[in-house]
């Protein structure tokens, strides 16, 4: 999917998401993970970077946080096919411990970049509620790098970026490492109730 909002330098205007330079983290991927699902879903689900499944397999969210969002979606009534999957950056970031390839938290510049595809995909999707999931997600929706996600989860009301709200909640692997079964639990509930109200509010509006 190439964004409308295209400029003239090539550096900056990549022909697709696999030749994208735009910053160095295509060079450690296997695959860019572009988004996935309805393509006039009303509804937009937004992680941060695929991880080590998704860079395999270049498609977003089908590995352990995968699964969990799926078992979350379930439980909130929202059919993973009627809704679009993506992420704030599109290649996964990892640092090897071992043999594994851990996750490493994508810089203020990569999201920035990437914000080249995410405005593309809400340009052509055009949801009318965005659900970020984690802290990183939620910057990059609002366009601001200090936001912090426990304040935006706390407002009464979704936050209005354009044309879409925003509504903001844990990202699944933070409910994967959370560290007893009761935050485990308080996490998994909150993802819940934010997918049934942004599920709620795009059928409404
Ligand atoms: N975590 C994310 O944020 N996105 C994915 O696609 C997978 C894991």
């Amino acid at each position: 999917m190439k964004p409308a909002h295209a400029q003239a330098d090539p550096q900056q205007e990549p022909e697709s998401l696999n030749a994208c330079r735009r910053c160095t983290l295509w060079r450690d991927a296997t695959h860019a993970v572009p988004g996935a699902g309805s393509a006039r879903a009303a509804l937009m689900l937004v992680g941060e970077q695929p991880g080590d499944s998704e860079d395999r397999a270049g498609l977003p969210f089908v590995g352990p946080a995968g699964a969990l969002l799926d078992a979350v979606l379930a439980e909130a009534g929202v059919q993973r096919k009627d809704v679009y999957v993506t992420n704030a950056v599109k290649h996964f970031k990892w640092e090897l411990r071992g043999k594994r390839r851990l996750h490493k938290t994508p810089a203020q510049r990569e999201v920035e970049a990437c914000a080249y595809w995410l405005e593309g995909e809400l340009a052509q999707v055009r949801p009318k509620v965005v659900v970020a999931l984690g802290a990183t997600a939620l910057r990059a929706l609002l366009h601001d790098p200090t936001a912090r996600l426990k304040v935006q989860m706390e407002q009464k009301q979704p936050a209005r970026v354009g044309d879409f709200l925003v509504v903001a909640t844990w990202h699944p692997s933070y409910v994967l490492r959370a560290p007893s079964a009761e935050a485990r639990e308080a996490a998994r509930a909150h993802m819940v109730t934010a997918l049934r109200r942004a599920h709620a509010l795009a059928e409404k509006r």
